[in-house]
Parts: C-alpha cells; sequence; structure tokens
C-alpha cells in the first residue's frame, strides 16, 4: 500500500454475511452509537435552518456508512428525531427526507442496496435513498447541500499511510509490527501528522457541503489526552485486534519463510485513534462549525461478560478474535498478500489468540469520541 490511491481502492470492511463479515461483527461501533445515541439526538434538535432553506426536503449523509445493523440504525435515529422535531417547529408539514450512504467504492454496496428495500419500505419513516462511492476526505456532495452528516466508527481509518513510514531504513519505518501501538516515537508522529492533514481536509469538504445551521456528528476512535499509546489503557493495548497478536501472526509467517521480515515491515494497519485535543484543534483551524458536545467515550468489549465460559473451548474463542480482526482487514491485508497467505495469517491469528489465556482473562475497552457541531 503505496499511495492514498491505492489504500482507496482497497480499503472496506468485509462484505457479505459470513463469519467473518463486517456485519456479524460490528458490536464494537454499535455499542459506541448505542453510547453517544443522546448527544447525537441532541445535536439534531440544535439544526438550526435559516429562512430561504425549505424544511420540505431534507439531506442526510452517512459517510463511511459501511454495511449492517448499523448502517440503519444511525440514519434511522436521524431521520425519527428529524421528524419530531420538524413535526413541532414546522407544525407538521409534509417532510421529504433523502439519505445519501456514502463509503468507498470498495464498499459491499450490492449488500447495502439489497437490504435497502426492506429498510426503506418497511419502516414507517420513509425516505429516499442513493449510494454515494468516494472517500471523505474529497468532496462528495454539491456546496450547500447537505443538512446533516453523520459518520461513525470511520475517521480513524486514515486516507493513506504516511510517505515517511514507508521510507525503508529511516527512523518512520515501522520495523517488527504492522500498527502504531508500541510503536517508535517517530513512526506514531508520522502518523499523528497525516491524521491532522486528514482531519482538515475531512472538515474542510463537510465545511462547503452542509448548509449553515446544519449539523455535523462524528464518532471516531479516540484515546485520552496526551497519551502516546492509542489506548491508555494496557490491558486494551495488549487484546486489541491490531495489536499483540496480529503481530504474532505476522512474525509466524515470517518464521516459517513464507515472507521475507521487510514485506511484513511494509504492511502498515490506516488507523490513528484521535484525542479530544487534537480534534479540537482541526475544527478551530478549518472553521466555520461550532462544537457542541465532545465526549469521550468508554466502550466495553462484547466479549468482556463472557471470559470463563470463552475458557472453555480456546480454539473457538481463538476464531472468534480473528473474525474480529478479519472483518476490519481483510479487504487490505489480501491486496497486500494475496488471498493464500491471507487466509495463512487469520489462521495464525486465531491460533495466536486462542494461546495467551492471560489475555483472554483481561477486560478491554474502546475509547471513541463523539463530537457534535452545528454549521454556523
Ligand atoms: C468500522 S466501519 C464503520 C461502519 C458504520 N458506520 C458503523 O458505525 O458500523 C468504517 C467504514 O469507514 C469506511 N471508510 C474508511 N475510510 C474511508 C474514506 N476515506 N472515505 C469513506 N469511507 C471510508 C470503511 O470503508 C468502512 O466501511
Amino acid at each position: 500500500m503505496d499511495s492514498s490511491r491505492s489504500l482507496e481502492h482497497v480499503l472496506s470492511m468485509q462484505g457479505g454475511e459470513d463469519d467473518v463479515s463486517y456485519a456479524k461483527n460490528s458490536y464494537g461501533p454499535a455499542a459506541a452509537l448505542a453510547s453517544s445515541k443522546e448527544i447525537l439526538t441532541s445535536a439534531i434538535h440544535s439544526i438550526k435552518l435559516t429562512k430561504g432553506c425549505s424544511y420540505s426536503h431534507l439531506k442526510i449523509a452517512d459517510l463511511g456508512c459501511a454495511v449492517g445493523d448499523n448502517t440503519f440504525s444511525t440514519v434511522d435515529t436521524v431521520v425519527e428525531v428529524l421528524r419530531k422535531k420538524l413535526a413541532v417547529d414546522d407544525g407538521g408539514a409534509e417532510l421529504e427526507i433523502e439519505v445519501f450512504f456514502s463509503d468507498l467504492p470498495s464498499n459491499d454496496f450490492n449488500m447495502l442496496f439489497r437490504s435497502l428495500e426492506g429498510k426503506v419500505n418497511g419502516s414507517s419513516q420513509k425516505y429516499f435513498a442513493a449510494g454515494v462511492p468516494g472517500s471523505f476526505y474529497k468532496r462528495l456532495f454539491p456546496k450547500g447541500e447537505l443538512h446533516v452528516v453523520v459518520t461513525s466508527s470511520a475517521l480513524q481509518w486514515l486516507s493513506q499511510i504516511p510517505e515517511k513510514v514507508m521510507e525503508k531504513g529511516s527512523k518512520t519505518w515501522n520495523k517488527g509490527r504492522v500498527w502504531i501501538e508500541g510503536a517508535e516515537k517517530e513512526v506514531v508522529e508520522a502518523y499523528a501528522e497525516q491524521s491532522e492533514k486528514d482531519l482538515i481536509e475531512f472538515l474542510k469538504c463537510r465545511k462547503e457541503e452542509i448548509v449553515v445551521g446544519g449539523v455535523l456528528f462524528m464518532l471516531m476512535g479516540g484515546r485520552p489526552c496526551g497519551s502516546m499509546s492509542q489506548f491508555g489503557d494496557p490491558d486494551t493495548s495488549v487484546k486489541h485486534p491490531f495489536s499483540s497478536s496480529m503481530n504474532q501472526a505476522w512474525q509466524d509467517l515470517v518464521d516459517e519463510g513464507l515472507i521475507e521480515e521487510e514485506k511484513r515491515d511494509g504492511f502498515n494497519i490506516p488507523v490513528y485513534n484521535r484525542s479530544t485535543d487534537e480534534i479540537a484543534a482541526g475544527i478551530e483551524r478549518v472553521g466555520g462549525f461550532k462544537i457542541e458536545k465532545m465526549e469521550n467515550l468508554r466502550i466495553a468489549d462484547h466479549m468482556n461478560d463472557r471470559q470463563e465460559e470463552l475458557m472453555k473451548d480456546l480454539d473457538s474463542y481463538g476464531r472468534t478474535r480473528a473474525n474480529l480482526a478479519q472483518a476490519g482487514l481483510k479487504p487490505v491485508v489480501q491486496a497486500y498478500l494475496g488471498p493464500d497467505l491471507t487466509g495463512k495469517l487469520f489462521k495464525q491469528y486465531a491460533i495466536q489468540a486462542a494461546r495467551d489465556k492471560e489475555i483472554l482473562m483481561k477486560n478491554c475497552f474502546y475509547s471513541m469520541i463523539a463530537v457534535s457541531a452545528i454549521r454556523v
């Protein structure tokens, strides 16, 4: 993966509905959405549509929508709250709502469109739906077009691996691991720079696209302010899908002579968890938005309260952990390693995850940041 173009064309969650699909492994983002529902609801209540802006036709976009229950539950919340609010504010005038589901072109839009039929027609809160393929780090809509933009569990994905991290032998070459947790300071800083650039590009585009008075709601992977670690919590740091087991599985491929060390070192997961300070700084720098609320949420891993039960069948536990990792990473890894080695990697991942009982017993929490802002 050496350029934003290539990442944009291979990054997606695993489509379909089998055991490794994102649709079957999106508990974490679902829990984060549930925890931040109040912030989203209150943001929509703050929408201030100005005179000359029609109340009768509102446009919502979900950026990085993927496919699965979360895709629809976010939009359902927005539609439901908007309808209730405008019924009060506007005397129940007929409201038509258009929803744009947007993600990178490799997202499983086929499945999304197939699921839509039942969702849109089966619900009493009807809306018109469209799919918009493209990166949210670029313009996706005409100026002043959107009233509500939501993005959940997506903005921690960077537009590209920082170029510096791809310079072999440099201080920013991420030797011995595939992500930044536990990496050298220079590698983490290179990611932080990329993250800052990306957030600014994202906000500049949304500043153009959202009408004055409209709402931007962002829910993204986060970390405590001032923490070099992506989590600020040592247990999560070893148990997260992108850390220990992932590094061990890549090392197994190296040890078995299936790939060169350099090949492993050249693969990096394009994810960076921002702090609230970094997000606030980006919003201030771009201007045009007033933060309504910003909260750091602590989301418990869905396996935390099943440790005793999971301990009884370690192979199955290992596979469950590997499925979760694949749901987010398989398409990117496959583009880099090809299908055979990818299969081997995640098999090793399952073995490594099953091997470490001490890690199994640790509780894991994901830090997520929810921000709501009004376009001013
Ligand atoms: C973890 S999923 C979250 C999906 C869903 N919003 C949820 O809450 O479950 C992240 C999504 O962000 C998308 N994504 C990542 N980078 C993106 C980009 N630059 N532009 C648009 N979508 C992107 C991925 O393709 C993926 O579908």
